[in-house]
């Protein structure tokens, strides 16, 4: 009847009936039922009770009232040096003071493109990829131009052909762990992208968002070329997207421009949000829940193996994505459609794609799924593959 709630660990707790179910978080995919394969967060189950002890902790400090006032744009020194220590620990060697807090990942790239891009500035994009920075482009009215992708990557001949034809001021890249399509890119092509940004002189955003699944990946650009690398990342998937907990680092010489911006966007971070997000980067919990996501996503990529054997994917063993080519008489309009009215979201290539023209795919987010929920709508996506009427 909905009218108790249990607690693991504590026990049986009759329901606060003025808090709607799901606090009021009804979008589709928490419906009953639906299974919600279009967006990525990826979860594990016991992180509810991580946030409740969290939060006990976090009541029982002597100075609340810190946590009521408004913190400094760029946010507290405090947890600007753990970010910048936790970052450390992943190849980015960063000053805390070079680092600014933001409202998630996706603000920090709001940021970035309204400080340093101007409108209409050509800004180069892989062909596929992240739908956040589409929306932004088009919102900030950017020149998105596409660069070719081959089986591996980024086709860095295209870039070369690209930034002598147009005038590219920035390049968007996810060289670690690519949204959709999980790539790394390799060293040597690390090196070949930073000479030509600084050939012609393009700024480079480097989005790391989901880097922290890969054990050991190649050394991040912003190492490689500090004086022109944005740095973008957030602990959405470590921990969860609706904390909005972001970072992003810079040169000196753009720090100026980027705070300026953060106070005419935001005016400062919510300070319970940083404080809470501070105390698990620092008592090593964001630590121990990207290496349980790193093996949680392996076991997720296991089934796909299992299930979607035979099909044409393209993913990464440490990603949570699957990227899912589909046979050239299958429409992924009238596929997404038909797995929705059987409780089954996907996201389709359209949503990724800087062109006019995108190939016949969808993309699974495998994260947060009850594994069982996960292995029967593979088997269903599978079967409607299979049967699909020609
Ligand atoms: C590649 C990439 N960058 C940025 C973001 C935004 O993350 P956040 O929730 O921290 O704003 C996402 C979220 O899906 C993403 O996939």
């Amino acid at each position: 009847m909905g009218l108790v709630i249990g607690e693991t660990g504590r026990g049986t707790y009759v329901r606060d009936l003025y808090a709607p179910p799901g606090y009021g978080q009804t979008p589709e995919s928490q419906r009953q039922g639906v299974v919600d394969l279009a967006f990525n967060y990826p979860y594990l189950p016991k992180q509810a009770d991580q946030l409740r002890h969290a939060l006990r902790e976090l009541a029982a400090i002597g100075d609340l009232s810190s946590l009521i006032s408004a913190q400094h744009t760029v946010g507290r020194e405090s947890e600007r040096r753990l970010v910048a220590s936790h970052l450390g620990a992943r190849g980015v060697n960063v000053q805390a003071s070079d680092l600014l807090l933001v409202n998630g990942a996706q603000q920090g790239l709001a940021l970035t493109v309204m400080a340093l891009l101007k409108p209409g500035a050509v800004v180069a994009v892989d062909a596929l990829t992240y739908p956040g920075f589409i929306a932004l482009a088009q919102t900030h009215h950017l020149d998105l131009v596409p660069i070719a992708m081959d089986s591996h990557g980024t086709n860095l001949n295209d870039l070369e052909r690209l930034m002598s034809a147009r005038p590219v001021k920035a390049i968007y890249t996810m060289p670690t762990l690519h949204n959709p399509m999980g790539w790394v890119m390799g060293i040597a092509d690390r090196k070949r992208l930073v000479r030509l940004a600084r050939q012609y002189d393009a700024l480079i955003i480097e989005d790391d968002t989901y880097a922290f699944l890969v054990a050991e990946s190649p050394t991040p650009i912003r190492e490689l070329a500090p004086e022109r690398t944005v740095y973008v990342s957030g602990l959405s998937k470590t921990i969860g997207g609706g904390l909005r907990f972001g970072f992003v680092i810079s040169t000196s010489h753009h720090l100026g421009s980027l705070e300026r911006t953060l106070r005419a966007l935001t005016w400062s971070n919510s300070t319970l949000v940083t404080a809470l997000c501070g105390r698990w980067l620092e008592d090593g919990t964001v630590i121990r829940m990207e290496l349980e996501k790193r093996v949680d996503a392996r076991v997720r990529q296991a089934i796909a193996d299992e299930e979607l054997a035979g099909l044409y994917t393209i993913r990464n063993p440490a990603s949570y994505f699957v990227w899912l080519l589909l046979p050239p008489e299958i429409r992924a309009d009238q596929l997404a459609g038909s797995l929705k009215r059987q409780g089954i979201l996907v996201a389709m290539s359209e949503a990724f794609a800087a062109t006019a023209f995108f190939p016949h795919a969808i993309r699974l987010s495998m994260g947060g799924l009850d594994l069982a929920v996960l292995r029967a709508a593979l088997k269903q996506i599978r079967s409607e593959i299979d049967n699909y009427p020609i």
